[in-house]
């Protein structure tokens, strides 16, 4: 296919670092530590075998309509969308649910950055601990050597109490994110993700395969594995396709705007499916590394979002080499991190290019700075601000602070307010000829995800999100 310019004029130099830039997008603090969490706070099995449908028969088929969109716009999430509107005979309007994308990708740019702090913080916590064990001539030993399960566990709770070193690592984090976005898709987004994403994937594998040999998997197998439909509620369902949602980068437009730096080929199908087996493969693999720990050492799987910061620097403490592994893997949990605000901050980047006709430096800067400072409230919430409840009035996030809130809310409601417009928008008014040639889908398979596209998506998103929001309703 010819190479078309698009608004940013940006593209990636192969399929194959588009592959990597949409896993780099996809893998991240979602698979490591939202997973594990809710899967945690949820019961488990039923949660993770709801998640896994959601994945397969909602999500993979969301992939490809944003990347399609992306692919034939070949701009901005809201000009793309407009351009397959065009090229359809739709309404433009309905590129309005790309600026709705942009906001949900931008609020929770807000958040994971901080979370990408504590990972941060632990990445310093480790990295001290590892000079040390070098400076006392054993640097294979395990990690925080001689520190008690409360001095472990304690750490958590002496950065949560301290707002200027939360500050200090969003800060941090965030300014990398600027800057690597500001050197675009090629220079920035691109390098970082061909390089970063295949250390992750060497590690992950070793630590987990180690993690397999030196601990118990039996009661974690059961835990995720084993299905107490009792639990799983309209509110679990509703975390569990937020999750899928979330971890696949989808309803906040940003596969639409990776997809939009394609500039050549189809074959989109084979894609989308390998991004959706890879990311899904990072979460179960997590949930495998963490929860053995988590048992072992008598944590609540329900402890929320500090559980894997809680649990992991224990496996590190018992393991040979536990200070060396530990810090390279707080390290890559950081690496997955970046690859994924990178995506985040590209969003609403891309928007302020293509729609406002901003520099992308200038509009990195606001965005990211905007979420930067969002971010502030959301840290402010472990402490100074620890008694604010946002949203206090809704059951649903009578208990959530500032944080959670704002991670309930897009997840939640926003992501899946987004995936239904997408399977609506790409599932009845896109022009099929359009979808047909641009994936380069067979009969069959064109046939098999318009199904799951138009009718599943929409019918069961809508269920499942307005279940969740009002379960009185049952
Ligand atoms: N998918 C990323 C993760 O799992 C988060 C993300 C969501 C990134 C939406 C981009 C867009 O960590």
């Amino acid at each position: 296919m010819v190479a078309v310019s698009g608004t940013t004029g940006e593209g990636w130099s192969s399929r194959s670092a588009f592959i990597l830039a949409a896993i780099g997008a996809a893998v991240g603090l979602g698979n490591i530590w939202r997973f594990p969490t809710l899967a945690g706070e949820s019961g488990g099995g039923a949660f993770v075998i709801f998640y896994i449908g959601c994945v397969f028969l909602l999500g993979l088929p969301l992939v490809l309509s944003e990347i399609f969109i992306g692919r034939v716009g070949q701009t901005d999430a809201v000009g793309s969308i407009r351009r397959v509107a065009a090229q359809s005979q739709a309404s433009p309007a309905w590129s309005f649910f790309g600026g709705v994308g942009a906001i949900a990708a931008f609020l929770i740019l807000s958040f994971y950055s901080v979370v990408a702090g504590w990972v941060l913080y632990y990445v310093g916590v480790m990295g001290g601990d590892l000079l040390q064990a070098i400076g006392d001539g054993e640097p294979f030993r395990g990690a925080l050597a001689g520190e008690s399960k409360e001095m472990v566990q304690g750490r958590m709770g002496d950065l949560f109490a301290s707002p200027g070193l939360l500050l200090a690592m969003h800060l941090v984090f965030m300014g990398a994110t600027l800057f690597i976005v500001a050197r675009g898709v090629h220079a920035g987004i691109e390098k970082a993700a061909t390089v970063l994403m295949p250390m992750f994937f060497v590690l992950l594998l070793g630590i987990t395969i180690y993690g397999a040999i030196v601990g118990d998997m039996g009661e974690t197998i059961a835990f995720l594995f084993t299905p107490d439909w009792s639990k799983l509620t309209p509110t679990v369902m509703n975390s569990a396709l937020g999750q899928a949602l979330f971890s696949l980068s989808l309803g906040v437009a940003g596969l639409i705007t990776y997809g939009s730096y394609i500039k050549e080929g189809s074959g989109l199908g084979p894609t989308s499916a390998m991004i959706a087996i890879a990311d899904t493969s990072v979460a179960l693999i997590a949930g495998l590394m963490i929860f053995p720990i988590v048992f072992a050492v008598g944590l609540d799987p329900a402890a929320g979002p500090t559980l894997v910061f809680q649990s992991l620097p224990f496996a590190f403490q018992s393991m040979p080499a536990g200070a060396l592994i530990g810090f390279l893997f707080f390290l890559l949990i950081l690496v997955a991190a970046i690859t994924s605000s990178i995506s985040l901050l590209e969003v609403p980047t891309a928007y302020g290019i293509g729609e406002k006709g901003w520099s992308r430096g200038k509009s990195a800067a606001i965005f990211g700075g905007g979420a930067f400072v969002i971010g502030i409230a959301c840290l402010l919430g472990y402490n100074v601000w620890s008694d604010v409840r946002p949203l206090s009035f809704w059951p649903l996030f009578a208990d959530a602070d500032i944080l959670d809130t704002i991670d309930g809310f897009t997840g939640k409601i926003m992501l899946p307010l987004g995936a239904l417009l997408t399977s609506i928008f790409v599932g009845w008014k896109a022009d099929r000829n359009l979808i047909r040639t641009t994936t380069g889908l067979s009969p069959w398979a064109f046939g098999l995800w318009r199904f799951l596209i138009a009718w599943l998506c929409p019918i069961a998103v809508t269920i499942i999100l307005v279940t969740g929001l009002f379960p009185s309703l049952l």
